[in-house]
């Protein structure tokens, strides 16, 4: 049985449904947050937490109760996780008439559940995945961690559909953004570059980590977008994010590019280091460093 939180109770996850006028259902108004359990054990929680409350205060959403009660309630799911899991948790701005303006008074719905991961292919680590380039057709508020995901499902489907495991979004002045559910990195130059965060992305709490890991080593490193163009020159191409830590990427729209090189297996070490450390159990990218 799966346990779940949902409107003030914890239920099996297949009993859970919401109120058709939740504001979350009509109109994507709420915020959602993910991170990962390695062994049973959280990684990186309080980075997540904060960034939970950013992205409520990015939309005027109060959340409910204290941040020790919140963290009282993923205590109690993760206790109930699969060891291999991740912990997602979202609010809703609650059941309100359809109005586009939200009331001044709300009951915001707090709904958190684990997610067991599935095996992946150890080949994405050690060879890198397929991505395809897709137009950056969301809103201008990135840093929001909303509901509001149709443009990144539009673009995962049309991967899908063309054998690639992700997508880089690229903006309206060919700078490549980010990816649908990951940070996006290349080594151009010898430097690693990633978009700043003014750069409407998600600050992503794994691209923090690597960037951290990254100045940690040593590693020369540049927050700047890089574009369509300059990616043709890149010597190593890599996405992050929280299920996956350090995805290599070996094709681009059907063009190879090369795969995981020495900075991502750098990173990939610093990674494994610090999940192990947190944790106590290996990261899933350290089946490309064995
Ligand atoms: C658009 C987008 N960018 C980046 C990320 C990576 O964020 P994190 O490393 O915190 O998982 C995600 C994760 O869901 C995302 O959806």
């Amino acid at each position: 049985m799966s346990l779940m939180f949902l409107h003030g109770r914890f239920l099996p996850v297949e009993e859970a449904t919401v109120p058709f006028l939740d504001r979350g259902y009509l109109f994507g108004d709420g915020v959602y947050e993910v991170y990962r359990l390695y062994g049973g054990r959280p990684f990186a929680r309080e980075l997540h937490v904060d960034r939970f409350y950013a992205s409520c205060s990015g939309i005027s959403l109060e959340v409910p109760g204290t941040r020790q009660e919140l963290v009282g309630i993923l205590d109690r799911i993760e206790a109930h996780a699969p060891a291999r899991s991740y912990i997602y948790f979202h609010l809703t701005r609650g059941p309100a008439p359809r109005l586009h303006a939200w009331p001044d008074a709300c009951n915001p719905a707090l709904a958190v559940m684990a997610v067991e991961l599935g095996p992946v292919p150890e080949t994405w680590y050690r060879r890198g995945v397929a991505v395809i380039t897709y137009e950056d057709i969301r809103w201008a508020r990135c840093r929001v961690k909303s509901l509001n995901l149709l443009p990144n499902c539009m673009a995962m489907s049309e991967a899908r559909a063309r054998g690639a495991a992700e997508v880089l979004f690229v903006n309206r002045e060919g700078f490549v953004t980010e990816s649908a559910t990951a940070s996006a990195f290349a080594v151009i130059g010898g430097y690693l570059r990633t978009a700043p965060l003014t750069f409407n992305i998600l600050p992503g709490v794994t691209r923090h980590l690597v960037l951290e890991s990254a100045r940690e080593s040593g590693l020369p490193v540049r927050e700047s977008a890089f574009t369509l163009e300059e990616l043709q020159e890149a010597s190593e191409v890599f996405i992050t994010n929280t299920p996956f830590e350090i995805l290599p990427v070996a094709v681009i729209d059907d063009r190879p590019v090369r795969g995981p090189g020495p900075m991502t297996r750098e990173l990939m070490r610093g990674m494994a280091r610090r999940v192990e450390e947190e944790t106590g159990h290996p990261a899933q990218c350290s089946v490309a460093l064995g």
